[in-house]
């Protein structure tokens, strides 16, 4: 089947087809990463859209909106190659009419944590998420665990607001020496990508640990050997993104930010019982 590429609604109504549609929602640049939860969702669906839009809405204004890699080109043979039926590319205007006011608020969760360095950017993320599910209307959505929060905050929205779209999580995909992929990675030179491995060693040295205080400690043992600036290192519950007390023995996720040169990147490691 030939690759429909929808610019705007009335494209989307056109391409629309039979059976359980799966969309997997992308800003593009696509990686393995984002190969990963294609497949999973062309496995599981009968139509599959990905979703392509660099959403202006979720970027502050220091951040890099107009230098966030645009390689729609070579994501269109990725969709091809992995047997998408749909790619969904609106421009800004398409997205957002000028007059717009109303949006998604993300609460508490999107305050805390990531949300304290991005104000306002879980917002216009929830946001440009209800309305793409709203456009596509799928029947189940994929999300990847390596932006654990964004994923935390989608479950909460479709479940405080009645979405009915199953959410289906796919698990982060890393190059072999650790480094979880990410569309930033590009920006990365040899030497900042080197010390950008510090992220991924320091998760894997905390969930060796057991007991809150000692994983935090191992984790940043290594980030503070690093040429990296910390945003921050969170042990937090998994569903709310709290921070966990010492005292804390569940299941928890250990996530960290930094800035590699110019470069910020993300990354977590979803932890089982964390012990005492
Ligand atoms: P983007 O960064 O393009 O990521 C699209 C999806 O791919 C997200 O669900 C993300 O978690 C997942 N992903 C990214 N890197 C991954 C990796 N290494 N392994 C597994 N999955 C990975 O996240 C966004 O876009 C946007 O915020 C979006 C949800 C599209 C809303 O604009």
């Amino acid at each position: 089947m030939e690759l429909i590429v929808a610019r705007n609604r009335a494209d989307l109504v056109k391409a629309r087809g039979e059976g359980r549609l799966a969309l997997v929602p992308t800003m593009g640049a696509l990686h393995e990463g984002h190969r990963s939860l294609i497949r999973s969702a062309r496995a599981a669906a009968a139509q599959v859209v990905v979703s392509i839009f660099v959403n202006p809405l979720q970027f502050g204004p220091n951040e890099d909106f107009s230098r966030y890699p645009r390689t729609f080109d070579a994501d269109l043979d990725v969709c091809r190659e992995e047997g998408v039926d749909v790619v969904f590319a609106p421009s800004v205007e398409e997205m957002y009419d000028p007059a717009r006011q109303v949006g998604v608020s993300a609460g508490r969760m999107g305050a805390i944590v990531e949300g304290v360095i991005r104000p306002g950017h879980f917002d216009g993320m929830l946001t440009v998420v209800l309305k793409l599910f709203n456009l596509v209307q799928p029947d189940v959505a994929y999300f990847g665990q390596k932006d654990a929060q964004q994923l935390a905050l989608i479950r909460r929205m479709v479940a405080d607001l009645d979405v009915p779209v199953e959410i289906v999580a796919g698990a982060t995909v890393r190059e072999p020496d650790g480094l979880a992929l990410s569309s930033r990675n590009r920006y990365l030179s040899p030497q900042e990508r080197q010390a950008a491995l510090a992220l991924s060693s320091a998760l894997r040295a905390g969930a060796a640990e057991k007991g809150p205080a000692a994983i935090r400690a191992a984790a940043l043992a290594v980030l503070k050997q690093a040429p990296i600036e910390l945003d921050y290192l969170a042990l937090v519950e998994p569903g709310t993104f709290e921070e966990v007390p010492d005292s804390y023995a569940g299941p928890a996720i250990l996530a960290v930010a930094a800035k590699v040169g110019t470069t910020r990147l993300i990354d977590n490691i979803p932890m089982g019982n964390v012990g005492t």
